[in-house]
């Protein structure tokens, strides 16, 4: 006569390596089938057939939406009898000490390639440098690309991918998205110096940094060890912040990825440099209410400037400074210029729709704060390049930042 019993034995560990990085969600299982194998009726003993080990090792981005499953190696059966059950849970917690050593994420170093590649931020420098000295814009156009990087997918030169039709670079949100002739030119110099050790997204990260200094912004050290994504895909792009979002919209889609309403305004203060193209305005200009007409919060003194430079069923290509005044300076002007109706974007104008934005755009020109636009500038934005970080094996480098090897 057989019996069967079921012994369980549960582990989960859980660790989290950093905020908005991974975690590793580990669980086994050990079942033990037992029953009866006498012939006799009188004597039982007991049979462990089967002890089944499943680890599962999911890892992910805590703030993306998409979370990565990988069921890894993961499967060990075993056939040992319940006695030996010391030895499977030796077997185990060693496997979770390789697992985890191999996986787990460690926290992005100033100077992470101060040994592998000591070059390797001058390298980026240079480059930068070289590039916003034969066109100005590419300041800009560098911080944007750092932005729709790490917004998507997190800082993982996933936006960087040509994967054909399907690559998320061909997403609406990142429509005007430039940049990339140069990221790739700093990874050849890169790979030319010390191959396989620097990735895209690290690049993307420290050339935003370049690119913010050399419009006279604040100088920050940027933590690097980012390793680049996995992943490039269309869809994942789909809920970018839009330039029509109301203040919701935007204080969601930026708390989603792990970012204050105070981090929204410093960031969308990175307008003080660029330029838009008249595609971006024609809503705000002429269609923003039901009936058609202006965004009423435009300055009745800035709208006729506006519509002269975007005149309705003009050229949409056409580019506008987005900080009135001061487009090629890193300031805090652009937060003056949206206090007074003088913005460009709308979704810069919404910042004042909203009491506790308002009021972060407003601490910068209250004489009694002590509060700094540069030095909140540079904590948002080393914020902003931490989001979904890969590190150890959620990543690799890439040997060329447009393709995955
Ligand atoms: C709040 C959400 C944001 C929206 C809706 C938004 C939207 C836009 C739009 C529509 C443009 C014009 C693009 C073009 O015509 O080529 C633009 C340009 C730009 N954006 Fe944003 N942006 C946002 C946040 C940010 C952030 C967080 C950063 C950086 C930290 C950033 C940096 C830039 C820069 C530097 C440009 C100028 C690019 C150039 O001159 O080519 N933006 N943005």
């Amino acid at each position: 006569m057989s019996f069967r019993s079921c012994i369980a034995v549960c582990g989960y560990t859980s660790i989290y390596n950093m905020p908005n990085s991974s975690w590793l969600f580990l669980r086994s299982s050990l079942v033990t089938d037992h029953h009866s194998s006498s012939s006799s009726s009188t004597s039982t003993s007991y049979h462990h057939h089967y002890h089944f080990s499943v680890f599962f090792f999911i890892s992910g981005i805590s703030s993306e939406k998409h979370r990565q499953i990988h069921i890894l190696p993961l499967l060990l059966i075993m056939a040992l009898p319940l006695h030996q059950l010391p030895i499977i849970m030796l077997g185990l917690c060693f496997s979770v000490t390789m697992l985890s050593s191999h996986s787990e994420a460690k926290p992005l170093q100033v100077g992470f390639y101060s040994e592998t590649c000591p070059d390797a931020e001058s390298i980026v420098r240079n480059v930068v440098t070289h590039a916003v000295s034969s066109d100005p814009n590419m300041a800009p156009v560098l911080l944007r690309l750092h932005y729709h990087d790490c917004i998507v997918e997190g800082c993982d030169g996933s936006i960087l991918i040509e994967n054909g039709k399907k690559s998320e670079k061909n997403a609406f949100g990142h429509q005007g998205v430039r940049g990339f002739d140069v990221i790739e030119r700093a990874k050849s110099e890169l790979e030319a110096t010390c191959p396989g050790v620097v990735s895209c997204a690290d690049i993307v990260a420290l050339a935003a940094r370049d690119a913010v200094s050399l419009a006279n912004g604040p100088s920050y050290r940027v933590a690097t060890g980012r390793r680049d994504g996995l992943v490039s895909d269309i869809a994942l792009a789909d809920d970018m912040p839009d330039v029509s979002d109301s203040i919701f919209q935007l204080k969601a889609k930026f708390r989603n990825k792990g970012l204050s309403d105070k981090d929204l305004v410093l960031l969308s203060a990175a307008h003080t440099i660029g330029t838009t193209a008249c595609f971006f305005m024609t809503r705000r200009l002429y269609n923003f209410m039901p009936g058609g007409g202006a965004d009423p919060s435009i300055s009745p003194r800035f709208l006729p400037v506006l519509t002269s430079r975007c005149p309705r069923d003009g050229n949409v290509n056409v580019r506008l400074a987005m900080d009135e005044g001061s487009e090629r300076e890193f300031d805090k002007h652009i937060l003056e210029n949206i206090r007074r109706g003088f913005a460009v974007l709308a979704s810069d104008a919404r910042l004042g729709d909203d009491e506790n934005t308002r009021s972060v755009v407003n601490s910068y020109f209250d004489p009694t704060s002590a509060s700094s636009f540069e030095a909140d500038f540079v904590d948002s934005i080393v914020k902003m390049g931490h989001i979904g970080v890969k590190t150890g094996s959620l990543g690799k480098i890439r040997r060329k930042c447009s393709s995955f090897n």
